[in-house]
């Protein structure tokens, strides 16, 4: 199934619960916003375009569990579900971006029952297109991959961080779709593994050949010259950066002194060019994902710790950025990006 969807007989939001991955693969339900918030805030679900798509579910589920008898009532309701969803997770802009897409097609409703159906439509729309977008940025991406080629992954830019098919893994099914033989070296991404747990694992369903390599080594098997290239997701982009998961800008540093090209690839949803770094925040979480590996405990219990989720690459590191919309060269010119979102 897809990583997020609508199930139409409960009206419930149900998911690929990717936190048991790859030991287990199982589908949850979230009939309340509380547990949607659970959800994305334990990483069930996750990655920029998908945390998208559940923005845009989590207003249709805030729609169909309200109990309002007035139009102007259920709007308060969603406005207040919106702002609890946003507030989860503040970093990857396409959250906000599906909440208040789906928010403002609300706001066109006459009646309770349009104003239930248009949040539905508009939130499976946003699942739909993702799928579109992914596909297209995927195969205008592809042009950039030679036969042969082998590409680093950092975290999890697959069809599990979207509704399906993926980013950075997009271009690289594009590249094996035109007939390419493309490997891929995914680095184990900690604190939390996305990569080894869950990169690794869907490349190995498609029989996309992997090699899995820890944070640490991205260095020297670029100094060995066993990458061609580097692609990455976004879970925003700011005029001056690329915000990814945190190890992001250490691999862009290192592609760079390699001459390495390193390729960002995210759809237009993940632009956020009114903005600079300096005015992003970037979500800290718990210190205990560094303390415990599982139930064991791999720190002293009182060590100080930093665990930022996330970090930024300056622009003057990326040699393109892919989109639906084609690909941006340097530099990244705000007009540019405008005419073409
Ligand atoms: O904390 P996560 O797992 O949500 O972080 C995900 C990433 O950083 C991805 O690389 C990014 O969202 C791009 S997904 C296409």
């Amino acid at each position: 199934m897809r990583t997020i969807d609508w199930d139409y007989e409960k009206n419930n939001i149900v998911m690929i619960d990717q936190t048991l991955l790859p030991g287990e693969y199982k589908i949850i339900e979230c009939s309340t916003i509380e547990s949607l918030r659970e959800a994305i805030r334990m990483l069930r679900v996750r990655g920029a375009p998908a945390l998208g798509a559940a923005g845009g579910f989590g207003i249709a589920l805030s729609a169909f569990r309200s109990d309002a008898s007035s139009l102007d009532a259920l709007l308060e309701d969603i406005k207040t579900a919106g702002e609890t969803i946003i507030a989860t997770r503040p970093t990857a802009v396409n959250l906000s971006w599906g909440v208040r897409r789906v928010t403002s097609a609300v706001e066109d409703a006459r009646n309770l029952k349009e104003a239930k159906a248009f949040a539905l439509d508009e939130a499976k729309a946003i699942a739909d297109e993702d799928v579109e977008k992914n596909m297209k940025l995927g195969e205008s991406g592809a042009a950039l991959l030679e036969d042969g080629d082998t590409v680093m992954t950092h975290c999890n830019a697959g069809r599990l961080a979207c509704v399906d098919w993926g980013t950075a893994l997009g271009v690289i099914r594009g590249a094996r779709a035109q007939g390419k033989d493309i490997r891929v070296i995914a680095c184990e991404t900690r604190p939390l593994n996305q990569g080894s747990r869950i990169t690794a694992w869907e490349l190995m369903e498609d029989k996309i050949p992997v090699t899995l390599i820890t944070d640490s080594m991205s260095g020297t098997v670029m100094r060995k010259g066993m990458v061609d290239k580097v692609i990455v997701g976004a879970d925003r982009i700011t005029q001056d950066a690329v915000f990814n998961k945190i190890g992001t800008y250490t691999h862009s540093v290192l592609a760079k002194e390699h001459k390495i090209p390193f390729y960002v690839a995210a759809p237009i949803s993940t632009f956020d060019f009114e903005h600079l770094e300096d005015e992003i925040k970037i979500e800290l979480r718990k210190p205990e994902e560094l303390k415990f590996f599982g139930n064991q405990q791999i720190a002293p219990l009182n060590v100080e710790v930093y665990n930022p989720a996330f970090d930024a690459t300056p622009m003057e590191n990326v040699t393109a950025i892919i989109t639906e919309n084609g690909i941006f060269y340097p530099p990244f010119l705000i007009n540019e990006v405008k005419i073409k979102i």
